[in-house]
């Protein structure tokens, strides 16, 4: 009796095979379900020639232009995405959600829980309109 039990606990031929099958035709799918198509960059204009205060805050990204020195940083938060706020008084970004501050000129995460650093834009200053150029 109880080696009729251990025999049907065990997978025949077919049916390995078929697990196996199975799990070569879900690999695939579940790759296409995860993929997705990385996003163009899209450069955003900017005409105003001098930045009031050395920044310029707009929807994605805060745009710094100080000391010879010109950079962007994205507003998106890098623990869960929300919109970061930028604080002039203490040159840091804070996100609304759950608190995490960033540097506003080197992007790192100076407060949880965000570990990662935010997002540089390259940035190109020109002469005429557009002043600025962002690549986003
Ligand atoms: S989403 Fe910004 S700290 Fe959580």
């Amino acid at each position: 009796m109880t080696r009729i039990l251990k025999a049907r606990n065990r997978w025949s031929r077919r049916e390995l095979m078929a697990f196996l099958g199975s799990l070569a035709l879900l690999y695939p799918i579940c790759r296409f379900a995860s993929f997705r198509v990385p996003r163009k960059p899209v450069p955003v204009n900017i005409s105003k020639p001098v930045l009031t205060n050395g920044f310029l805050v707009s929807s994605d990204f805060v745009l710094f232009d100080r000391d010879g020195k010109t950079w962007a940083l994205s507003r998106k938060c890098t623990h869960l995405g929300c919109k970061l706020t930028y604080h002039e008084d203490n040159d840091i970004f804070e996100c609304p959600c759950h608190q995490s501050q960033f540097n506003a000129e080197t992007g790192e995460a100076i407060r949880g829980p965000a570990v990662k650093p935010l997002v540089f834009y390259p940035v190109e200053k020109r002469e005429s309109d557009p002043f600025y150029v962002v690549i986003t």
